[in-house]
């Protein structure tokens, strides 16, 4: 985790970082810092426990000045989350400053041999030892010096250094988490991510893991880490700044999760015939014929991502009739899996940067399993490892939480399942036809959905109080528990478990009184018989809770009159296809954790101890 931002060109640096690490405290905030080269040719630095409004503060207070730096922000793995800890990091002399973003695994190691060659640390950090490595090849250009020493790192890490004695020159080296550089006139940059550089320029270079940027106000030079000079491509990135703005929203989570009309519609249009039914994927470098070969997928993912994926095997296994089997990124690699050539993988990251879901996406590849991703970041290391991706076009998403991009992924993975439905030959034209209408209706749909927020806000108000929620569903509604309990957890700091409605008289009934609300999911696509029989077995679970007094409150479709008999709430969502229901019936559960958040004045878009890309294992 942890935000870069570093600047060189003609303009005042310190705006220019702080405006950078705003957009990126998403990535951590526990403490934020910056340095930068003064007229009088020294480096001055402020640092700050907490958020980045600490270290604005503590600029006002004191403030610097500079043409050239760079800044942090923080999400503690190694320290304190304390000023003394706080990036960047200094050499012994003070004339060189790291700031960093991952873990050095050595750290130990090389601090006890620094130590005992007479380099004094200040710090609890693994990244302190960086600075003291260049320090030991400082009298090589910058650029050598970084070479240097990130060859005696082991672990990961996106970096950037500035010296006093070399002005006008930030050097930036990638190992792992991302880095982009930004291109503009006469001045450049370099950040964890687009967003931070979106106000200055669209031209951007994704550096590649193992190489070092040299940024001064000429241009930048990529090398290697051997000093081979590399050419890098430009990208234009298509987000509009202010796509990464509140828009008036009080927070960036009610913003997002207002935002899915949008973000499903744009991530549908254009992949679907409207009127064939055909979906095309041509983003994708698999070929049809390649595709009726595989014989299992399996989906890869981490957190919400994994949600996703488990609602994706109910849409693969019932329109393509492939068995799919799901894994979380962080277990999939520690059994030796069996892996084959004619297994798919579909990897799925909001952020296309998740430690544990790369490292997962590499070893289903050095097993020869053809990656696909479904990713919201273009560029991201996920998609650039896999043969093709399928971004889902939610646009930037701020919050920790994740909303919008959950939304688009299971409409992606809709489409994914039914490409392989028609490419496989179990999806008839008259069914495609079917399904795509049923698509194109859901964005108007979640409008309905949203349309009733005062409802969820005050259903939030009833039960800001509870200290433990149940999530149930059955079928593909399990996984839209899960995701109700994750999101309630995350930005409110209630316990709560998502659980199958079908397994509670296995244990959890023990757990209901009439203390405890219990979110059931009852939502059913009337038009479909076979739909009936889940429906009857879901009311019959809302019975038992009330039973044994527990407080119910039941997502159901409009036009039901079964379960809405006998909860004590009741949130009605428009019917569509089951498939796709849970894109409609996740949206009140999101509103409802957000309101129940903001009530007990929890910090929505900023919960404690989270970051939103978990670059680290
Ligand atoms: O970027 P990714 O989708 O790979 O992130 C995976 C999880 O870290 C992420 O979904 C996390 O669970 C969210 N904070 C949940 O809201």
């Amino acid at each position: 985790m942890c935000g870069i931002v570093g600047y060189v060109g003609e303009r005042k640096a310190v705006p220019i970082i702080l405006e950078g690490l705003k957009r990126l405290e998403y990535r951590g905030y526990d403490s934020a810092g910056l340095a930068v080269y003064c007229d009088d040719q020294t480096l001055g630095i402020r640092r700050a426990s907490g958020k980045l409004r600490n270290l604005e503060e503590a600029i006002r207070l004191d403030p610097v000045e500079g043409s050239f730096g760079i800044g942090h922000t923080r999400w503690a793995t190694h320290g304190r989350p304390t000023e003394e800890n706080a990036h960047p990091h200094r050499d012994c002399t003070g004339d060189i400053v790291v700031v960093h973003n991952g873990i050095v695994e050595n750290y130990l190691a090389l601090k006890d041999q620094l130590t005992a060659e007479g380099h004094r640390f200040t710090t609890e950090t693994d990244t302190e030892v960086i600075a003291h490595l260049v320090e030991k090849c400082s009298d090589k250009p910058l650029e050598d010096a970084v070479r240097c020493a990130v060859k005696q790192l082991s672990g990961v890490f996106a970096l950037a250094v500035l010296s006093r004695k070399h002005p006008n020159k930030i050097v930036a080296a990638r190992l792992g988490p991302p880095l982009v550089v930004g291109l503009g006139d006469h001045e450049f940059f370099v950040a964890s991510d687009v967003p931070a550089l979106l106000n200055h320029t669209r031209d951007m270079v994704f550096m590649n893991d193992g190489d070092i940027a040299i940024l001064t106000p000429e241009g930048v030079r990529f090398t290697d880490f051997d000093g081979r000079t590399l050419k890098r491509a430009t990208q234009r990135i298509l987000w509009d700044p202010l796509m990464a703005e509140k828009g008036g929203y009080k927070h960036f989570m009610l913003k997002e999760i207002f935002e899915q009309p949008r973000a499903v519609r744009d991530t549908t249009l254009g992949r679907v015939g409207q009127g064939s039914g055909r979906i095309f994927l041509d983003e994708v470098d698999i070929t049809p014929k390649q595709f009726q070969a595989f014989k299992s997928v399996r989906i890869l993912a981490c957190g919400t991502s994994w949600h996703a994926a488990l609602a994706g095997k109910f849409m693969i296994e019932r329109l393509a009739r492939i068995p799919v089997e799901v894994d979380y990124g962080s277990e999939f690699r520690y059994r030796n899996p069996i892996v084959s050539s004619h297994e798919l993988t579909v990897v799925i990251s909001q952020s296309g940067e998740t430690a544990d879901t790369l490292a997962a996406q590499r070893e289903a590849k050095q097993k020869g399993s053809p990656t696909l991703a479904i990713c919201n970041v273009v560029g991201s290391m996920i998609t650039r490892e896999a043969k093709g991706a399928i971004y889902t076009h939610a646009g930037p998403e701020i919050g920790v939480a994740s909303t919008k991009a959950f939304t688009c992924q299971l409409t992606a993975l809709f489409l994914l399942a039914m490409y392989l439905g028609q490419t496989r030959g179990h999806l008839d034209e008259a069914e495609s036809q079917r399904l795509v209408q049923e698509l194109l209706r859901v964005p108007g749909k979640l409008e309905t959905v949203l349309s009733h927020d005062s409802v969820y806000e005050e259903l939030g108000r009833k039960l800001h109080r509870a200290t433990d929620f149940l999530f149930l569903g059955r079928g593909v509604h399990f996984p839209i528990a899960l995701e109700g309990a994750l999101k309630l957890k995350e930005i409110s700091y209630i316990h709560a478990e998502g659980y199958p409605a079908g397994e509670m008289k296995h244990g959890p009934n023990a757990l209901i009184d009439e203390k405890l609300p219990v979110v059931i999911l009852a939502a059913r696509d009337t038009t479909r018989e076979d739909s009936r029989t889940l429906y009857e077995k879901t009311v019959s679970n809302i019975q038992e809770v009330k039973a044994r007094e527990g407080i119910v409150v039941a997502i159901v479709c409009e036009g039901d009159n079964e379960a809405s008999r006998v909860a004590d709430h009741v949130i009605q969502i428009p019917t569509t296809d089951d498939l796709l229901l849970p894109i409609l019936e996740i949206v009140p559960l999101q509103l409802l954790a957000y309101h129940i958040a903001v009530r007990r004045g929890c910090d929505v878009d900023q919960p404690r101890n989270l970051a939103k890309s978990v670059t680290v294992e």
